[in-house]
């Protein structure tokens, strides 16, 4: 079974990334890997940190001669930031003066129902924690995931469609999608210049005014067959899976699959996707698995919890960020009277970074059921596997 697992704080020396789970064979490219985490680093209206930091994953194992060899991949991210740190949050005991306590919590975050939890008089250990940084951590591991699954012919993108009230105002192709990855300037990884114009005004509005803002990014996932999640287990659904996997993510607060939203507000019969049938048999290189075919994808590839073999489209809802440059009231930890919450440095909007970071765990729970589905040791193995099954689909 596919599996990642992250460790490391805000401010620590690095973040912990562990991957297992993974056939042998699968090429790992660093540059890809750096490429990724950068990603994540960008966006209009990220904080001071982002100036500072350029992450680059270090793997530790797993990979060898540029490719996986079925052992778990080990990675380690340094924290630029740590050699401001080691003093004021050391592994041992250190001097207690130079701690940097998190004297009053701030709404929105994990502060105060940590410190609560376990037991802190600041906010400082769990924020440390709680904070966005551990998900570069998901983005290295997700890259990997990624690497499988295009090897497979799978890809999986991400653009923003809202920042604030300002909307992406038609609709997006694939292939534009993709492209934003390759992008030099990430600005609001929207598709169209006008949207992320209006998109740019809102957080320029929220820096102007020491607020913050928060928006919707969405996930595809392009080239994925029909089969992959079942309906038989609730625990087995793909969209179930998703809908965790995106949800997980820090600010993260709805997560819809296709039409979902608008699908409740609208009739049956202009919600589901009519099925069709092509006269000819589907040539291998056409793109497309099945002769079913459909008008559009309002389900989002998924029905029943199983993959349809159309774009799996995944939206992610972001909360504004919580720390504020004009804080909210909150309560002091030592005297209990009403203050104003702690604040540090901070991003005003992440919907882009969120969006890398979703792909990760997109490209995770896809790769999981993909090797679930179609196993093997290897990737030409799984490979095998996956074309024989793909070979069955387009005779069906
Ligand atoms: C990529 C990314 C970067 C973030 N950066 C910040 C930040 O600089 N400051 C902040 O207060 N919150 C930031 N957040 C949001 C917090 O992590 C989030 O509000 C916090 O975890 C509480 O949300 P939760 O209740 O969903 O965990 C960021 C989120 C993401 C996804």
């Amino acid at each position: 079974m596919l599996r990642f697992s992250t460790a490391g704080e805000s401010h620590g020396e690095s973040l912990v990334a562990l991957i297992s789970g993974l056939p042998a064979g699968v090429p790992v490219d660093q540059e890809f890997l750096d490429h990724e985490l950068w990603r994540r680093q960008q966006g209009y209206g990220r904080g001071g940190r982002m100036r500072i930091e350029r992450d680059t994953a270090h793997i530790l194992s797993g990979v060898r001669h540029g490719k996986t060899i079925g052992s778990p991949v080990a990675m380690t991210l340094a924290n630029r930031d740590w050699k401001n740190w080691e003093e004021i949050l050391p592994v041992g005991e250190g001097d207690a003066e130079k701690h940097k306590a998190v004297a009053s919590p701030r709404p929105g975050h994990a502060d105060l129902a940590g410190a609560l939890k376990y037991d802190f008089k600041d906010a400082r250990y769990i924020l440390e924690r709680a904070s966005a940084r551990e998900s570069a951590a998901r983005v290295a591991c997700g890259a990997v995931a990624k690497l499988l699954l295009r090897a497979l012919g799978i890809e999986v993108a991400s653009h923003v469609i809202r920042v604030g009230s300002a909307e992406l105002s038609r609709e997006a192709s694939f292939a534009e999608i993709a492209a934003l990855a390759q992008r030099e300037e990430v600005l609001l990884a929207c598709v169209d210049p006008e949207s992320e114009a209006r998109m740019k005004a809102e957080v320029d509005n929220a820096l102007r005014t020491g607020d913050t803002i928060g928006g919707v990014f969405e996930v595809v996932v392009h080239g994925l067959p029909p089969g992959v999640g079942t309906h038989v287990n609730w625990d087995e659904r793909i969209d179930g899976l998703l809908a965790q996997a995106v949800m997980s993510l820090q600010a993260v607060k709805a997560v819809e699959l296709g039409r979902g939203v608008t699908a409740a507000q609208s009739p049956g019969s202009k919600v589901h996707d009519a099925i069709a049938y092509e006269a000819e048999p589907v040539p291998e290189d056409a793109g497309k698995f099945t002769r079913f075919t459909r008008e559009h994808n309002n389900a989002g590839g998924i029905e029943g919890g199983i993959s349809n073999g159309e774009d799996l489209v995944v939206r992610g809802y972001l909360k504004p960020i919580s720390t504020l440059r004009r804080p909210l009231a909150s309560v002091s930890f030592e005297t209990r009277e009403t203050t104003k919450a702690a604040y540090e440095r901070s991003d005003v909007c992440v919907v882009p970074a969120a969006g890398v970071a979703a792909e990760a765990m997109v490209a995770l729970t896809v790769a999981r059921l993909v090797i679930e589905k179609f196993g093997g040791d290897s990737l030409r193995e799984l490979h095998r596997n996956f074309s024989s099954y793909c070979e069955q689909i387009r005779a069906f």
